[in-house]
């Protein structure tokens, strides 16, 4: 592998789910394979769990890590072609990424999107151009449009907390029973928050649904629509207690809209996750990708009940990054 930026990386869902479960089984069994090897991990955004977790992965797997903070600790960066510096920024992203790669064996890379241009932020051009200039494989740590880390995590944790056994001659996991429903609902916030989670989160889900591992339903406000190309094939509706009947699994996310590129055009509370929502549920577990913001997006009533598995799922973020990097330590 020598580039993880979404789902169509993977080429099996499955396999790629199992292999991140021996992980978590046996963390050190690949310790041998990132020997004198460096992952950089450069941020133009705050982390806490993907930073922590993708370094604790490439650590189990025996690599150095470095952690580049752009914003505090670097040159203000030029991404643009063809401009005079003469202005705050003080290096071009040709020159950083190439030196980068000069230090690195692998590079992941966190850039949120300006949210002010849809075409400019869905063109994904910088973290293009980072991965052409550094000439290194490149593991996005959230682009623009995606994060397929969280997504990843997401799918495992789903097939980890579902009733699913790995069929040995298929390759591939089978629901023992009823394939569970999986709702992604739209949820309220003050600040206008990026459509990389959601985008992500349902490319993933409908590859998944087509392996035959779920039923997914997309629920949000009018206006709310993701854009058409990370959601064809699924079922969409604007009535969110319709989606939630039955539910197994519930992902909850605030995004703005895409329509109104950037904007909160929606702020009603009565998208708020209660325990209320989960009464015609089926018992459904609840997830975010974290941080959530308590009796904004989900109801604190609900964050410490039994529905929520968000630390479960958090901590799973370390074996979806130990796989991708291991895909792509023995493939170098
Ligand atoms: N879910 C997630 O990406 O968390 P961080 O922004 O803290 O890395």
């Amino acid at each position: 592998m020598k580039q993880f930026f979404s789902v169509h990386d993977i080429p099996s869902l499955s396999e790629a789910v199992k292999t991140a479960l021996a992980c978590k089984t046996n963390p050190f069994q690949n310790e041998a394979l990132g020997k004198h090897k460096v992952i950089g991990l450069v941020f133009l955004n705050p982390s806490l769990r993907t930073r922590m977790s993708t370094q604790k992965a490439a650590m189990q797997l025996g690599m150095q890590v470095m952690v580049m903070n752009m914003t505090s600790d670097g040159w203000a960066l030029e991404t643009k072609d063809g401009v005079v510096m003469d202005g705050n920024t003080a290096e071009h992203i040709r020159e950083a990424a190439a030196v980068m790669g000069e230090y690195c064996d692998i590079l992941g890379l966190r850039s949120f999107p300006g949210l002010q241009d849809a075409t400019e932020d869905y063109s994904e051009e910088l973290f293009q151009k980072f991965a052409q200039y550094c000439g290194k494989p490149v593991v996005s740590l959230e682009s623009a449009t995606r994060h397929p880390l969280q997504s990843f995590t997401d799918l495992l944790t789903i097939i980890e907390k579902g009733n699913y056994h790995y069929d040995e001659v298929k390759k591939q996991y089978i629901p023992q029973e009823m394939k569970p429903k999986v709702v992604l609902t739209w949820a309220p916030h003050v600040k206008a928050l990026p459509q990389a989670v959601p985008n992500s989160f349902a490319e993933w889900m409908i590859q998944a649904e087509k392996d035959g591992l779920l039923d997914f339903v997309i629920t949000h406000p009018e206006g709310y629509a993701l854009k058409e190309e990370f959601t064809q094939g699924a079922t969409i509706t604007t009535n969110q207690k319709e989606a939630l009947q039955d539910a197994d699994f519930i992902y909850v996310k605030n995004w703005s809209s895409y329509e109104n590129y950037g904007q909160i055009t929606c702020t009603d509370a009565s998208w708020m996750l209660t325990l209320d929502h989960l009464k015609e549920t089926n018992q459904a577990k609840v997830m975010h990708c974290l941080p959530v913001r308590r009796d904004l997006v989900i109801a604190a009533e609900v964050l410490d009940s039994e529905h929520a598995i968000v630390i479960e799922e958090a901590g799973n973020r370390v074996w979806a990054a130990q796989a991708v990097l291991q895909e792509m330590l023995k493939n170098k």
